[in-house]
This record gives C-alpha cells, sequence and structure tokens, in this order.
C-alpha cells in the first residue's frame, strides 16, 4: 500500500513539475554536484567500462571496483541481476567520494530475457505498435534486471546483405526505418525515464556504419552530402526527434574523418543541425581504434574525440588515462571536459538514479516480469507476424495437422540458434528448437521425425566461426553423402518434408559478413536429395539477412523465411505451417539473384539509361550481361495463404499546393480463402527535379486485416511534406511540378496516379 501511494505521489509530482521547471531543477542539481568535483572526478565520468559478463571487443575492464572507488568510472555495461547491480552501485553510493551512481547499459537489441525476432525480422512485420510493444517488454524485463540504459535502436540503412549486421536494423528504407526507430524508442522510454520500468535508448551507430564497402564490417564509408541527408542520417534523426537520450558513434571511417573524432558529425550535424542534447558514447574501443584508422596515439585520439563532441568512451579508458594531460597541455578545455560531464550526469539525473541509486533493484519486480508467461505469448505472435512466405506453389502451405512430417535439416534441433544475433541475455539452453516447439504445438496429431541432415557447413572451421558464443550446432563427422543418405531414409517414411536450412544465427550480425550469400552448398545439396524423394517440401529458412535464393525459388514449392524469430520460434513456425495463423510478413531489404547485383535496392536512381527490366540484356543500357537487373523478391514483398486484389488508384484532386493534401485512395479485396493481414505500401516519385531523384520512395503504409471476400477502402493523406528532399545546397524543399503516386503490396506490383505540386 506505501509502495502504491509513494508511486501515485511521484506521478502527482511529474505531473505538477512542467518540462521546463524540471531542467532548471536539473540544471541546478549538477551545477552544484560539479562544483564540488575535481578534473579527475568530471573525467571519471565519462568512463564506460565492461561489467564483465559479455563484450564484444578483445579488451576486457579491469579493476573496475578500485575504479568505483576512486570515481572513476561513469557507467558500466553487460552487468545484470538485482543483486549484482545493487552490490555494485553500493561501492559507487557508500565508498566513493561524491556518491555518484552509477549507469547501466546492456545490449538490449530485440528482447531481454524473453528475445523477439531479430531486428530485420521485427520491420518484416510493418507492425510499428508491435515493434513498440516488444521494446516495451524488453524494457520491462530489463529495468527489471537492474539495467537503465539499451543500446539500441540500431537505425543503420543497409543496402548489403553482405554486411552481417544488416541483421540487427530495419533493412534498406529510410522511411520504413524511421518509423522503426520511433517505435523503438517510444517502447523503451514511454513517457517517464525516471520510472523504475523505462530505460533512456541509445541510437546507433551514428553514422553510415551500414554502408561500409564491401559489406565488410567496419570498413570505410565515402557518401555524397546529398545521399547522407536524403538516404542514410532521417532514421537517426526520427530516433532523437522521438527523444532518444543517447548516441553511439560508429567504427567507421567517414569521408576521411572516423565517425569518433567527427566534429562535423558530432558537433555541427548532431548538436547544431538537430539540436541533440543527449549523451553521446562511443562503441567498443572506438577511440583507441582511431590510431589504427591513422590520427595518432592515444592522448591524441583521445583529445580529438572529446573536442570532436563525444562524451563517453566505452572500454577503451583513452578519455579516463589521458585527458588530463592533454587538458594540462592546452589540447582539450576543461569546458569541452565539463560539457561531456554534465550530459552523462543529466542522463543519470533523468533516470531519477540521484534520487534513488537502487531503483532498477528489485527482486521481486525480477521475478514476475522476467520472462513471464504474458512477455512469451507476445513473442510468439510477433514472431509469427514476422514470417515471410516467400514462395507457396500450389499451396503445399498450410499443412494438414496429420500423418508425419520430416524436420530435417541443421537448424531442426539447435534451440540455443533459435533467438537470433545480438540475443546477449537469452537463455540459450532453455530455448525451444525448431522441432521442440513443433512439438509441444502439435501434440500428437502430428508424428514429427527429425534428422541432422547436412552439417550447417561442410568446413568445420567455418561452422566454428559460425556458432560461436554458445550458439552450437551438432556436428556429424561423416561424409556429408552418408549423413544426406541416413536423412533420406527420415524423409521416406514421411508425407511431407520441412527442410529447416540456412544459415546459423551467428552468419549474421557483428563480424560476419559473407562475400556469398546462398545456402552452403552441402544444406543444398540435401535440399536436392529430398526434393528428388517427390515428397512435397517446405523449405523453412533460417536466415539473417537476404540470401541469393534463386536455385531455391526456382525448384521448391514452399519458401517460409522466419529469419531466426527469438524465444518462441519453434511455436511460432509451428503456427504458421500448419494455418493457426496466416503469414503477412514483408521483406524491407532486397533479396538479390546474386551477389554480383548489389548494392540492390528499390528506391534507385533511373541513370541516363534506364533499363527496360525485360529481363534479357539490351546493349547500351545500364543492366549485366549475365543477370537482370530485377531483384529474386522486391522490397516490401511477401505472399499470404490468401490472395488480395488491388483496384486502381483515385486522386481526390490533381493538383496540391504548399498548404494542401491530397488523398490517395485504392480498394483491396481479400479474394482467398482465409483472413489474413496485408501491409499497402504508398510509394512517390518527383518526375522532375533540381537534382535526380529515386524511381520511387515510401512514403506511407498501412497495415490492414481482411476476412475471406471482405473489401476495404484504403486512404492516404499526402502533403507537400511528403514531397521534400534535400537538394543540392542541402535545402529541405519540395519543388513544383509532376510526381507519380504508386499503391501496391510490394514495391514492384504497384498501380499508379500523377498530380502535380503547385
Ligand atoms: C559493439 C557494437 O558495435 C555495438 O552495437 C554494441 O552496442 C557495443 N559493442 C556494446 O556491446
Amino acid at each position: 500500500m506505501k509502495k502504491v501511494v509513494s508511486t501515485f505521489l511521484l506521478a502527482l509530482l511529474a505531473w505538477h513539475t512542467s518540462p521546463a521547471q524540471s531542467n532548471q531543477k536539473m540544471d541546478t542539481f549538477i551545477d552544484q554536484l560539479m562544483a564540488k568535483m575535481t578534473v579527475d572526478e568530471k573525467i571519471g565520468q565519462l568512463n564506460l567500462v565492461t561489467g564483465g559478463e559479455a563484450t564484444t571487443g578483445t579488451t576486457v575492464s579491469t579493476g573496475v571496483e578500485a575504479k568505483i572507488k576512486n570515481g572513476q568510472i561513469g557507467g558500466i555495461f553487460s552487468m545484470s541481476t538485482p543483486a549484482k547491480i545493487r552490490k555494485t552501485q553500493e561501492i559507487a553510493i557508500k565508498q566513493s567520494r561524491l556518491k555518484i551512481p552509477i549507469i547501466f547499459g546492456m545490449d538490449v537489441i530485440h528482447g531481454y530475457r524473453t528475445v523477439f525476432p531479430i531486428p530485420l525480422g521485427l520491420a518484416a512485420t510493418w507492425d510499428m505498435n508491435l515493434i513498440q510493444q516488444s521494446a516495451r517488454i524488453a524494457a520491462e524485463e530489463a529495468t527489471a534486471d537492474g539495467i537503465n540504459w539499451a543500446f539500441s535502436p540500431m537505425v543503420d540503412i543497409s543496402r548489403d546483405p553482405r554486411w552481417g549486421r544488416i541483421s540487427e536494423g530495419a533493412g534498406e528504407d529510410t522511411y520504413l526505418s524511421s518509423r522503426v526507430a520511433e517505435a523503438i524508442v517510444h517502447g523503451f522510454q514511454g513517457d517517464n525515464l525516471a520510472a523504475h520500468n523505462t530505460m533512456i535508448a541509445c541510437v546507433k551507430h551514428f553514422a553510415l556504419y551500414g554502408a561500409a564497402e564491401g559489406g565488410r564490417d567496419y570498413n570505410s564509408t565515402d557518401m555524397s552530402l546529398h545521399r547522407m541527408y536524403n538516404e542514410y542520417l532521417p532514421p537517426y534523426k526520427a530516433a532523437l526527434d522521438a527523444g532518444a537520450g543517447s548516441i553511439m558513434t560508429s567504427f567507421n571511417d567517414i569521408n576521411g574523418v572516423p565517425a569518433s573524432a567527427n566534429k562535423w558529425l558530432m558537433t555541427d550535424v548532431l548538436r547544431k543541425q538537430w539540436g541533440f542534447k543527449g549523451l553521446v558514447v562511443t562503441d567498443y574501443t572506438a577511440v583507441n581504434e582511431l590510431t589504427a584508422h591513422g590520427l595518432g596515439d592515444l592522448q591524441q585520439v583521445s583529445a580529438l574525440s572529446l573536442n570532436a563532441g563525444v562524451d563517453m568512451d566505452m572500454v577503451g579508458e583513452g578519455f579516463l588515462t589521458t585527458l588530463k594531460k592533454s587538458l594540462d597541455a592546452g589540447r582539450v578545455k576543461i569546458a569541452d571536459i565539463d560539457r561531456a560531464c554534465r550530459f552523462v550526469l543529466e542522463a543519470k539525473y533523468k533516470l531519477g538514479l540521484f534520487d534513488d541509486p537502487y531503483r532498477y533493484c528489485d527482486e521481486k519486480r525480477a521475478k514476475t516480469v522476467i520472462g513471464s508467461a504474458a512477455n512469451h505469448a507476445k513473442a510468439r505472435e510477433i514472431a509469427a507476424k514476422s514470417f515471410v512466405l516467400l514462395k507457396n506453389e500450389n499451396q503445399v502451405l498450410p499443412l494438414k495437422k496429420t500423418g508425419t512430417v520430416a524436420v530435417i535439416g541443421p537448424l531442426a534441433n539447435s534451440g540455443p540458434n533459435m533467438p537470433g544475433t545480438w540475443s546477449v541475455s537469452a537463455e540459450l539452453d532453455k530455448t525451444a528448437s525448431l522441432v521442440e516447439g513443433m512439438k509441444v504445438v502439435l501434440g500428437n496429431k502430428v508424428n514429427i521425425l527429425t534428422h541432422l541432415g547436412s552439417n550447417l557447413l561442410e568446413d568445420p572451421i567455418y561452422q566454428n566461426h559460425a556458432t560461436m558464443f554458445g550458439r552450437t550446432i551438432a556436428r556429424d563427422s561423416r561424409k556429408e553423402e552418408e549423413i544426406i543418405a541416413d536423412a533420406l531414409k527420415v524423409a521416406q517414411q514421411s508425407e511431407v518434408v520441412v527442410a529447416a536450412l540456412g544459415e546459423a544465427s551467428e552468419m549474421s550480425g557483428e563480424s560476419s559478413s559473407r562475400s556469398e550469400l546462398d545456402i552452403p552448398k552441402n544444406q543444398q545439396n540435401l535440399l536436392k536429395a529430398l526434393l528428388a524423394t517427390g515428397k512435397p517440401v517446405v523449405l523453412v529458412l533460417f536466415t539473417g539477412r537476404p540470401l541469393t535464393l534463386t536455385w531455391e525459388d526456382a525448384h521448391v514449392p514452399a519458401i517460409l523465411n522466419v529469419w531466426f524469430g527469438g524465444t518462441e520460434t519453434g511455436k511460432a513456425v509451428a503456427d504458421v505451417l500448419f494455418g493457426d495463423v496466416v503469414p503477412s510478413g514483408k521483406i524491407t531489404a532486397t533479396f538479390p539473384r546474386n551477389v554480383g547485383q548489389i548494392p540492390i535496392y528499390y528506391a534507385h536512381k533511373n541513370t541516363g539509361r534506364p533499363y527496360g527490366n525485360s529481363g534479357d540484356f539490351e546493349k547500351f543500357k545500364s543492366n549485366y550481361l549475365d543477370v537482370s537487373n530485377s531483384p529474386l523478391y522486391p522490397f516490401g514483398y511477401g505472399l499470404s495463404y490468401t490472395t488480395f486484389t488491388y483496384g486502381d488508384i483515385r486522386l481526390d484532386r490533381n493538383t496540391i499546393d504548399e498548404k494542401g493534401t491530397i488523398q490517395a485512395s485504392v480498394d483491396i479485396s481479400n479474394t482467398g480463402n482465409y483472413d489474413a493481414e496485408e501491409t499497402v505500401q504508398l510509394y512517390i516519385q518527383d518526375l522532375v527535379g533540381s537534382v535526380t531523384r529515386p524511381v520511387k520512395e515510401l512514403k506511407g503504409f498501412q497495415k490492414i486485416f481482411l476476412k475471406k471476400g471482405e473489401q476495404k477502402t484504403v486512404n492516404f493523406n499526402i502533403k507537400v511534406d511528403d514531397l521534400k528532399f534535400f537538394d543540392n545546397n542541402l535545402n529541405y524543399v519540395a519543388e513544383p511540378g509532376n510526381f507519380k503516386v504508386y499503391i501496391g503490396p510490394n514495391s514492384r506490383d504497384v498501380k499508379e496516379k500523377e498530380f502535380e505540386l503547385l
């Protein structure tokens, strides 16, 4: 009761305190605190170290306890449980001179203990409400485990599926990624950062990390300002505009200056143009890595980074060990140390840590909230909605809940792979495998047989690299042909074969770039052998990125892309395969026909010699001799068990002015046999501009539910803001002239209409 009353009073207080008042209160509090701080204590606040549980680099923090006592640590990440965090916080509060609480961070990327689909899968739901709910649940669980700072959302646009970290973002599109970024920030931060169940979001990786040359992780980026402002920067800005309290620098070089030392980016763009007033933290040892980039020794690069506008140094301790010397040598100013220290302290203030440093250390809450049945149910619902049906010839799917099904492949029986990459708080050994999950759902209605089928990869060394961090997959030491022959005996006993193939979860994510994007050859051989049995084969594809599925598309009757669906993958796959849930996911990154087409994305420019997309080579056109320009599966694509028919676009007027709106409407009918959801997509093309414009850009989408036989009208309001872009002087303008509007179920199969901006 006491707790209820105090929570109520706090809420009332918050309600009565305007943001301006609380800023003034915060400023006064921090002024007074900083007046007591020595330079060393200020620099100490800029030091972020690991708690020793999970790290993503080769450096591990040491001497943490002594440093806390000396006021040399501002934040710790990758430490969890209320007990451990309380114990650590107590050192700061009871044994350091100024008793400044520590902020606790963690990579809470797609769930916490309850894991949701990898972000690329989450985006494929096109359901911002569900995505926000997933982040809300992640925040509920993480804060119950003592954590108050999430290193998420990752909003890096990527148009290169060779880059393993494409799995961690929302894909290739600027508009969609921006909406997803907002949803995640709202989910983590809620309305009140000082509540015990909200946490500060950290937008990453600023900036352009997803445009690494050749798709090789950590590689350089060189990009025109025009492209940056129009295509790559908006999602970071959207996340900050949604209120994200912090931002993380990226590892990469940007036009010659690595992000963590890039003053133009961190100060001119971020602080001055965008007005960001939160905390800037580096990525893992990114300051130290400036030396390898070629910018100087540790003292030099630490000074460069602080002067560029970075506030907090993750793990490398360049700030801790050199800033004082640089201050004495006149290479940094106290004003910059003060600025950085203030942003760290403000984050702690906003979280309410100065009021109650143990606010996030509630053992009881941890027991009831983390991994609750309700959270698991939501994870199952979201996972099923993230799956993308890529092919379904002759309605092979859904399967009937009778008879014998053989689930064959290296991904069939690996629970630890189901959560997907970047799920550091998942309980790998408690996660059901695909087969285990299917058995729970199907009970004794369906007889499930299973077999490894093939190794994940023929090369054991490659397989080791692809199954790190406990994400093991059993290995069979026999020759691949022998394993396949054995698996065929199991397939023969079934009516339907489910081939569980693709990537292991650690074949995408950080430092997991690939130069070939096919299903590994030995798995493909298994697939061919399974098809040769003449049984219907459904490919359940595990992947963290678009793969090149040209052969599979031509030969396998049904392909369900399930990404890595998180904790509830197995059950969710059963829900979709057996028709309890109708698939509705749509891909948010183009699937190429082969690696040579990369980078491939729908919002490309037309060129002066556009290709007609006939599929045949056209001399003196912008195309390839050996492959068409079209992707295998276009952005926004995904099938359903039902069919939808789109009527023609109707516009309520043909012209629009600065203040006006045009309504574009389309009738959509469910013409198949299942009630189902559909994502209706709106694209716009600026036909004539002062600079070249993409052939189309997503500017809206709506997810609708239609019962079989039902028809609905979907209306989109197009405003002048939807027509704006950054011109070559970086002015954000809408230029008068003609535009095309396209509406359809994906970026390729669209209806179109033209209108004019006066
Ligand atoms: C490196 C990764 O790039 C970043 O995404 C992550 O948040 C940090 N390590 C911390 O683990």
